[in-house]
């Protein structure tokens, strides 16, 4: 078998290393997935190696009746197909020959005579999967860590090793598409009721079933699609018409842009209609185009990122910080509400307190109706939402806070009020409990100088809405130890969220981004450009929301007051448009008023707002009517960019790639450019610098204050333009 196409890790090992052969009786092989180099195997080129050596001798004994495929531990199966191979490789040829000798070993464990079956539980993603998927019965560990499925189309190609024709046959296209274009991972008893394994076992009986299973001892049945299989699954006119229904949800939500779902769901729905070779060829096919695309690319970039991210919940020493077990939030408005709310989800005693003993009603209020709703859509097992319901308590007497590990404060965006709140509390809580800041313009340095051990201030900055928005900027103070840092990001991630730390600087990484692109959108509207046009234009360039559909969901007078403090701190190249608020007036500041760019108080169900009748009367002039979309999207995307490299230049956060995944997660840049570098990256800097000269030097920016500062390349951007460099190499 041929793995010479797949690059080999820097520490592989000997071959045979990876995998072990056991025979714990006659007639039965168990095959032990265990790369002494990983700690979770990865199909990489020398566990491929081996598996195919394996097999190889297993072919050769003709005493077997039974195979056994199974991991390190019942909860340590593997973690899919090598993602740092797939984002090296842009070789369409050789990219399929590798996909074509997967699929030639799957083909061969599929062939074996003993039964085989896959005992498999904890991470068993993508190609791990797919190889269950060759076993003739595959047995999952029943563990909370187990989570099952086919998240390929997420990282930009789709499930090529079988995975679009073996799912299909097994469960029907309806529930193969769902699995596939969602990319979801399935909880193991979630994976059974959908047909996707066969059987959820304690994970201490795991290897004990797995292998009565294989020598036939026990009968392990696979759930047949009977007279559906044939009605949908080989119907052509039914499958088209399932496929057409998928591919419409696609487009609506894609727009498009992200080629791999597509051509997954035209692969699955003729899955079942389609023999496993000629399945395993249009896989190879669609994957080697797909892989060495820059779509892939940017998405394995994003997913390595995160990877990255979840690093920063880990001391220097590879240790954990102690888990935060008692957490205490103070302030419950907006964002405290929610704060406290996924703390207890998750698990976290969670005390919320304000001055306003309604505001703890309500949000009281909100977390049960939130684990009302989850229970309601079965997204929640009754017990988890009970817990949940007993890990959030409110209370009005702040002594009552004393045992807390982590204080997380979301009270008014006021210094003085900030460090009284955190003055009067640090004289009750231990000196090593944390005071996390959600101070989203203050500095986190300045918060903690009138506090008795300030090493333990740290900025922990949520987004709106807190549950949907996956970022948390965790903002390293002047002060702040490596172990609060740690410890807040491990929190963080805790909660499902993923961490970047930022250095204390004014806007942080994310805001200091966003509102030169919203100014720059601002004004390109009072020069005679419709909000509409822009906000479609940046729909099209892939961000979720248009500046001013953002704009009304923040607030006129949040993004002011943001613009003005980031003024003061930068100076001329942050001078913001001048006056909008002012004219449109304090009824006008968006969402929370019914009215801002868009008439929200006209919305009607399942449409978008429309745009307010008199928002024209608040246009100045038409000089910007003569720009092409080209040159529009330029001038806001460019905006963000120029700063982005500025922050990277002065480490605001610690690389190119964290960055990119704080405007992916925190400002929703079009995921598949990858984050706003490699956007840089894909345009060229030189073309970047060129274009930014244009706009500088435009007659419009003659006289516009702090225009020249703005559009001024950045000397990191320059640099890079003239050495050839790229940011994400
Ligand atoms: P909010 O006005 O909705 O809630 C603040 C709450 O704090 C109020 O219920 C108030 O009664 C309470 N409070 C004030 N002083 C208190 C004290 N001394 N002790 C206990 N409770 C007190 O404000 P929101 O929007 O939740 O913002 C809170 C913080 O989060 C601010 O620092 C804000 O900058 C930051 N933030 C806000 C975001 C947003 O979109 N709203 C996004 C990210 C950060």
């Amino acid at each position: 078998m041929d793995f010479s196409g797949y690059p080999f890790p820097e520490n592989s090992p000997e071959p045979g290393a990876c995998i072990r052969i056991e025979r714990p009786e006659a007639g039965l092989a168990v095959l032990v997935l265990d790369p002494p180099h990983r700690s979770l195997a990865v199909l990489d080129a020398p566990l491929m190696r081996d598996l195919a050596a394996a097999i190889e001798e297993l072919e050769g004994d003709s005493s077997l009746q039974g195979v056994v495929i199974t991991g390190r531990s019942p909860v340590k199966f593997a973690a899919g197909a090598d993602i740092d191979a797939i984002k090296q490789l842009t070789d369409i040829p050789t990219i399929e020959q590798m996909v074509l000798a997967a699929h030639a070993l799957l083909f061969r464990i599929a062939a074996l005579k003993p039964r085989t079956i896959a005992a498999v539980g904890g991470p068993v993603p993508g190609g791990a999967y797919e190889l269950s998927l060759s076993c003739d019965r595959i047995l999952v560990s029943d563990d909370p860590k187990t989570r099952i499925g086919l998240p390929e189309t997420q990282l930009g190609i789709l499930p090529g090793w079988g995975g679009c024709h073996r799912l299909p046959r097994r469960v029907g296209v309806p529930t193969a598409l769902d699995a596939i274009l969602t990319g979801r991972l399935y909880p193991a008893r979630t994976a059974w009721k959908r047909g996707m394994v066969d059987r959820v076992v304690p994970p201490e009986y795991l290897l004990r079933v797995a292998c009565d299973a294989a020598m036939g001892r026990i009968r392990v049945t696979q759930r047949k699609r009977g007279l559906k299989g044939i009605l949908v699954d080989r119907n052509p006119m039914v499958a088209n018409f399932i496929a057409d229904q998928a591919r419409k949800a696609v487009m609506k939500k894609t727009r498009g842009r992200y080629p791999a779902p597509l051509r997954a769901l035209e692969l699955a729905a003729a899955g079942p209609r389609t023999s496993l070779r000629d399945g395993a060829r249009k896989e190879a096919v669609a994957i080697a185009e797909l892989a060495s695309g820059p779509i892939c690319k940017a998405l394995v970039g994003i997913f390595q990122g995160s990877e990255l991210a979840k690093k920063t919940g880990k001391l220097a020493d590879g240790s954990f910080p102690p888990k935060v077990t008692k957490a205490a939030v103070i302030g419950g408005g907006t964002m405290g509400a929610g704060i406290a709310s996924s703390l207890a989800d998750k698990g976290v005693a969670t005390r919320l307190t304000d001055l306003d003993p309604a505001v703890l009603d309500t949000a009281l209020a909100a977390h049960r109706a939130d684990l009302a709703k989850k229970l309601k859509r079965r997204r929640l097992r009754p017990h988890l939402a009970a817990q949940a319901v007993d890990h959030l308590d409110t209370t009005p007497d702040s002594a009552t806070l004393r045992g807390s590990d982590i204080l997380i404060e979301a009270v008014a965006e006021v210094l003085e009020v900030k460090q009284s709140v955190f003055g009067s509390l640090a004289k009750i809580v231990r000196p090593d409990c944390i005071l996390a800041t959600n101070t989203s313009s203050l500095s986190v340095t300045e918060i903690a100088k009138t506090i008795p051990h300030p090493e333990r201030v740290v900025g922990m900055h949520f987004f709106n809405p807190v549950k949907r928005m996956p970022l948390v900027e965790v903002v390293r103070g002047e002060q702040t130890s490596d172990e609060v840092v740690t410890a807040t990001c491990a929190l963080a991630l805790r909660l499902g969220k993923t961490p970047v730390v930022t250095a204390d600087v004014a806007g942080f990484l994310v805001n200091r981004l966003l509102c030169p692109y919203l100014d720059e959108a601002q004004r390109l509207f009072l020069r005679g450009i419709s909000p509409v046009r822009l906000d479609s234009l940046m729909l099209n360039f892939g961000m979720p929301m248009g500046p001013f559909a953002l704009l009304d969901e923040v607030g006129l007078d949040i993004a002011a007051h943001a613009g003005a403090s980031l003024h003061a701190a930068y100076g001329a190249r942050m001078t913001p448009a001048e006056g909008l608020m002012d004219q449109m007036g304090p009824k006008r500041l968006g969402k929370k008023t019914g009215r801002g760019f868009y008439d929200h108080s006209r919305k009607r169900k399942g449409k978008k707002p429309p745009l307010c009748e008199d928002i024209r009367s608040f246009q100045s002039g038409n000089s910007a009517k003569s720009l092409c979309d080209r040159d529009l999207v330029a001038r806001m995307v460019l905006s963000m960019a120029n700063e982005a490299v500025r922050c990277l230049e002065e480490q605001v956060v610690a690389n190119a790639a964290m960055l990119d995944l704080a405007t992916v997660f925190g400002t929703g840049f079009a995921p598949f450019r990858g984050g706003v570098l490699a956007w840089l990256d894909a345009i060229g800097a030189d073309e970047a610098v060129r274009r930014l000269k244009a706009i500088a030097d435009s007659p419009e920016m003659k006289d516009r204050p702090g225009a020249k500062e703005k559009f001024a390349a950045a000397p990191l951007l320059r640099e890079m333009a003239e050495s050839g460099t790229k940011f994400r190499s």
